[in-house]
């Protein structure tokens, strides 16, 4: 049965205290994955770089009051796509460098990959086409072409202009370092490609909207797939497709008719999919998982969140685009920068759906997610443990689920945020480093989070809803990542945590809800040893760069031999 093979997946995949889940335990480094994806035999089309920084405030990411819309050309295209998917920075030390995108992802492993289904262009000799963005030298590569005739029914089918963006997952790349594990790595990183690409679109007057009644099986036919010679162990899985329609049209379509999707069967795919690795390890959980959580074609269905006031607007001279080409994840931090309670509350609050703002107005789902938010270092506020309940049908629910002894007490003074719960007071450094693997960035931060899923419910409703449930808690973790750039401190995401001790710790004694991302938020350690060089120096003649590390550090810098968790997987 499905629903019971997807809960297996989950149990088996917990990181215990006594058990990590299953991995090689060690980095093969001469099978690690090429973590760039490029589609051999057909011709690149370059993408233009933007040379102007938008003006957009970093308010202006979330309202889509101020973005003008502007025109779906290439070129905007092309600042759409290095915006949310493309290169941030090179970094480089004792020799080898390794690229950083816009879009983090666990171990820098960059499972996500994008493709687009375009209106005819003029860059494409006027034809439309499937292509797929390659963000290492940001470029597009057609996989398959049609003319105005096939894109008019598309065109008239959603009664708007726009475009198709598709996210897909090669689980190898995950899986040759985390293993059995992978699987929900693959799926944050998706949530966080989603909010990144929400992000982008809104600073051009465009939103994108997921097509939720769509099947994998759909998704695999509009881009191709079925009609790709994959190499063992590399495939692509389709996870969404969007409309990238303008943002003040309202978009009255979920899916894509059965003849539309029809017609991309009968169209020409090209292009070999490059070999990532010469060699693989086979974690067959992960395709049955995969298979488990695939979609079939359901009702589309229009998602509507609360509108309410931010509690925070706009900040002054702080960019939009700056805060996104800015986002890093620190690798220590210093364990005393402290934060105020309203830069608290204001983070917290941008992880609230609201209908008309970016990222959530995507339209993800039911919002299935709380936070669990172990306080550290906020002026004004007592450290211990607090929730903030996100979806308020679930509130007498999870307190019900939680240790009788826990206060639930209202905090007060944090206007809009009805919803924030003081559980108990105290010193929770210790604990919160040691439910994340031992590492000490969550409790060396002002503050870190465990993301409680409503889980069995929504599994045993729809398996598929496995995967939504990560995407999330990847959506609010890009949240997170910049509304930390954007009140002077820096994020890091968590995937490494040992499950059952924070369900302990809530007192969770059945898997009605289910911690399923961490995060950290605090004042980073930079590590003076590594140099940072912009993101497509390497496009430029006569540069060479040196051993092409496609990880995030060479061996000696990833493991801190400080680190009481130093045997365990770094994530
Ligand atoms: C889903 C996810 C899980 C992560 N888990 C961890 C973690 O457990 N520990 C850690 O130090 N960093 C973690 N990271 C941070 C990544 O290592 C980081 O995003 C990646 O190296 C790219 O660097 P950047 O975020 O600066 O672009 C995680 C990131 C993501 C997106």
């Amino acid at each position: 049965m499905k629903v019971m093979k997807v809960i297996e997946y989950h149990e088996r995949t917990k990181h215990l205290p006594n058990r990590p889940a299953r991995s090689a335990g060690y980095l093969d480094w001469a099978t690690e994955p090429d973590p760039f994806r490029s589609y051999d035999g057909t011709t690149p089309i370059q993408l233009p770089f933007s040379n102007a920084v938008s003006d957009a405030n970093y308010f202006d990411l979330f309202t889509r009051n101020n973005n003008r819309f502007q025109a779906f050309s290439f070129t905007n295209i092309a600042h759409l796509l290095e915006l949310s998917m493309g290169l941030s920075a090179w970094k480089s030390y004792s020799g080898t460098s390794w690229a950083l995108r816009m879009n983090p992802s666990s171990g820098n492993l960059h499972p996500t990959e994008a493709h687009l289904v375009l209106p005819p262009i003029q860059e494409y000799n006027n034809s439309g086409g499937v292509f797929h963005y390659n963000p290492q030298s940001h470029v597009l590569e057609p996989r398959a072409e049609f003319d105005e005739q096939f894109w008019l029914k598309l065109e008239k089918h959603f009664r708007q202009k726009g475009f198709l963006i598709g996210l897909t997952s090669i689980y190898w790349r995950e899986s040759w370092k985390y293993g059995e594990r992978a699987f929900r790595y693959c799926n944050h990183d998706i949530g966080h490609a989603m909010a990144c690409l929400s992000f982008s679109a809104n600073l051009l007057g465009w939103k994108i909207t997921y097509l939720n009644s769509l099947s994998t099986k759909d998704m695999e036919v509009i881009l191709g797939f079925q009609k790709t010679t994959w190499k063992e162990f590399e495939r692509e899985e389709p996870d969404l497709l969007f409309f990238v329609h303008k943002s003040s049209q309202n978009l009255d379509k979920r899916g894509i008719p059965s003849d539309i999707i029809k017609s991309f069967d009968s169209l020409h795919f090209k292009g070999e999919p490059n070999q990532l690795s010469k060699d693989h390890e086979d974690w067959h959980v992960i395709d049955e998982v995969s298979s488990e959580t695939s979609k079939p074609v359901t009702e589309g269905v229009i998602y509507h969140y609360k509108e309410h006031e931010y509690f925070e607007k706009e900040i002054p001279a702080m960019s939009g685009e700056g805060i996104i080409r800015q986002r890093r994840s620190a690798q220590a931090y210093d364990g005393k920068t402290t934060i105020t309670k309203n830069d608290f509350f204001a983070i917290l609050d941008k992880t609230i759906p609201r209908s008309h703002s970016a990222p959530f107005d995507l339209e993800p789902g039911d919002i299935a997610v709380h936070l669990l938010i172990f306080v550290h270092r906020v002026i004004g506020l007592d450290s211990g443990l607090y929730f903030l309940i996100r979806n308020e049908e679930d509130i007498a629910d999870v307190k019900q689920k939680c240790h009788p002894y826990f206060f639930w007490k209202m905090v007060h003074d944090a206007p809009n945020m009805s919803n924030l719960y003081l559980l108990q007071k105290g010193d929770f450094r210790r604990e919160a480093t040691f439910a994340s693997c031992q590492q000490d960035i969550a409790g060396d931060g002002a503050f870190s989070v465990g993301m409680i899923a409503k889980f069995k419910e929504n599994i045993e409703n729809n398996p598929f809803l496995y995967r939504r449930l990560f995407w999330e808690t990847g959506m609010i973790g890009q949240i997170l990542y910049l509304e930390a750039e954007a009140h002077s401190v820096r994020g890091t995401g968590i995937g490494c945590f040992f499950d059952d001790v924070v369900h302990k710790l809530l007192g969770f004694d059945n898997n009605a809800y289910q911690s399923l991302y961490h995060f950290t938020v605090g004042g980073a350690l930079e590590d003076t040893r590594i140099t940072t060089l912009p993101p497509y120096y390497h496009l430029k003649k006569n540069v060479r760069i040196g051993v092409i590390l496609k990880m995030q550090y060479p061996n000696d810098l990833y493991h801190n031999p400080d680190s009481k968790g130093e045997d365990w997987p770094s994530h």
